[in-house]
């Protein structure tokens, strides 16, 4: 009898042992909006490889660059239903699903990158992360730092608002970023990122805006040439996993999918430092022409900040909440 319970422990013990091992394992699907070689990409590798090597190889994650699980707004909704894991994608996609995060998109908001690291590391990008489980059914846990969107076209060289005057631009489907263009004086093209190449390529518009990095793993070179260095969002790129799929890990595999994304945030914010003066220089040796904005990019900055900032105070938490946050950037 003794040896009979002995026997069912034993083999009861290793059996539950054997799938416990046997689920605690898995390999995720991570969708990445751009081409391999940006800054989601980078985002991407450091955080398989983190994740790979704090939970001893059982947990892995397989990236999908250039939209191959679906356009970047298709994959937050994908994955709050739980049916994609994670998704790298620009803070732009994420504002129709989460608006409150639209003080990240609030153009000339953001005016370096110690803004954007103290904005999505401090308070502010807590209180986001929040919202955004609470709104869209996704959990940010990483950021990659993109630098900021410069505008390319494909016609002439553009350094004043009269310069932009009867271009066709295209723009995310982001209201804040097409509000801003037509503080600009012009009706911006509303365009999912997955179409974006052909659409240049095929002159339906004439230039679009995001940053070097992006530019280059883009190869948008091919079918712009001028570059107009406007600093009105810095590109913040999150990677997201799908509320319910964070929710069914363990806790252990929770932290480590916590700590992984924080390894890869902080690999993001020095690859940008490395990287973006090289990847510029390649764009000009490909025969793109870089040009500033006339008169310290003046003129763009007092029409976007006097007729966008108003129209979203609202949907950023009020006036008084952005200027509190604008107090904490020392401004
Ligand atoms: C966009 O323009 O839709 C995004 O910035 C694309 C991206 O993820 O780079």
């Amino acid at each position: 009898m003794k040896l009979n319970k002995l026997f069912k422990k034993t083999v009861v013990g290793a059996f539950g042992f054997f799938l416990a091992t046997a689920v605690s394992a898995a390999t995720f699907k991570v969708a990445i909006g751009d081409a391999a070689g940006g800054t989601q990409h980078e985002l991407g590798k450091a955080f398989a490889a983190s994740l790979k090597e704090k939970t001893d190889g059982k947990y892995t994650a397989d990236l999908f660059p250039n939209s191959q699980l679906g356009d970047e707004q298709d994959t937050v909704n994908d994955a709050a239903m739980g049916l994609l894991d994670f998704s790298i994608l620009a803070i732009n996609n994420i504002t129709p699903f989460s608006p409150s995060v639209a003080i990240l998109t609030l153009p000339y908001m953001i005016q370096s990158l110690e803004d954007a690291k103290q904005l999505t590391q401090g308070d502010v990008g807590k209180e986001l992360t929040e919202n955004t489980i609470r709104d869209a059914g996704v959990r940010i846990i990483g950021w990659s730092y993109s630098g900021f969107r410069v505008l390319t076209n494909s016609k002439r060289p553009v350094k004043t608002l009269d310069d932009l005057k009867g271009m066709v631009i295209r723009v995310p489907k982001n209201e804040l970023m097409i509000a801003t263009y037509q503080s600009w004086g012009i009706n911006p093209s509303p365009l999912a990122w997955n179409e974006t190449f052909t659409a240049l390529q095929q002159r339906v518009v004439d230039g679009q805006d995001n940053p070097y990095i992006t530019v280059a793993a883009m190869k948008f070179d091919e079918v712009q040439k001028y570059i107009t260095n406007i600093r009105y969002l810095f590109s913040l790129e999150p990677l997201i996993i799908s509320e319910q799929v964070f929710q069914s890990q363990s806790p252990e595999v929770q932290q480590a999918i916590l700590d992984a994304g924080m390894e890869a945030t902080e690999h993001s914010y020095q690859y940008l430092q490395d990287t973006e003066q090289k990847i510029k220089e390649e764009l000009v040796a490909k025969g793109m022409e870089i040009n500033d904005p006339a008169n310290d990019e003046k003129e763009w900055i007092e029409a976007a900040t006097s007729q966008v900032w108003p129209k979203f105070y609202d949907q950023v938490g009020g006036k008084e909440r952005l200027d509190e946050v604008l107090k904490s950037l020392g401004r």
